[in-house]
């Protein structure tokens, strides 16, 4: 099948590298279309290089294909707004971070760390030709009773991986919003000191 998605390549500023430029986050996934497992290894592969805090790599993940049990009860822990979408992509990869050291010992950067190790996972996920939409939305508590998680892994985000499907096959108003022009603040308002 071939899919009409939308081109959503940044209007930056100035240029920059195209991975990067051309990566979005869709919430149309092709429903029927396996995720490529070298494609998903290689995204995992890229978050396990991430640079952390004193080489502490406190990312921790939980893969899950379409159709497997496991990829049911994340789809059951996202907010009704996501499980609307998510369905569809080829895979639901939970992120966690692990906050404390084999000693105890709190691990201030392990969220920093976390987001780091998923920007890497993305990066390398566009420039594989797959997208990748990550989520906030999601009760944390049901994926700790689902995975009996311990208590130093904390469930940050959900992100859905997969190849990209049609906008026609979303409610409108989330249609509407696959297909708006994406946005950001201009530069010069997030540079406190630029001197
Ligand atoms: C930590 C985080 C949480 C997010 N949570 C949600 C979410 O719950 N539902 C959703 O549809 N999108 C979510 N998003 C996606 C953002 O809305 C999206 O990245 C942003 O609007 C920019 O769009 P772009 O990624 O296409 O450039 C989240 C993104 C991040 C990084």
């Amino acid at each position: 099948m071939s899919i009409i998605s939308p081109v959503r390549t940044a209007d930056t500023s100035t240029p920059i590298i195209e991975v990067l430029a051309e990566r979005w986050s869709p919430r149309a996934f092709d429903p029927i279309q396996p995720i490529d497992e070298t494609k998903l290894t290689a995204a995992l592969e890229a978050a396990r290089w991430s640079p952390s805090a004193a080489n502490s790599q406190p990312w921790r993940f939980i893969v899950a294909r379409r159709g497997s049990a496991e990829f049911t009860s994340i789809k059951a822990a996202l907010v009704g707004f996501n499980s609307a979408w998510a369905g569809s992509a080829g895979a639901l990869v939970v992120a966690i971070a692990e906050m404390t050291d084999a000693d105890g010992t709190a691990r201030t950067w392990a969220q920093y760390d976390l987001g780091q190790a998923i920007a890497h996972f993305s990066v390398q996920a566009h420039a594989d030709d797959l997208h990748v939409h990550q989520m906030g939305g999601f009760d944390a508590d049901a994926l700790r009773a689902s995975f009996d998680l311990a208590e130093n892994l904390v469930p940050l985000s959900v992100t859905a991986v997969g190849n990209v499907g049609s906008p026609d096959q979303l409610p409108e108003g989330t249609r509407e919003r696959e297909m708006a022009p994406r946005e950001r603040r201009a530069l010069e308002e997030l540079l406190v000191v630029n001197s």
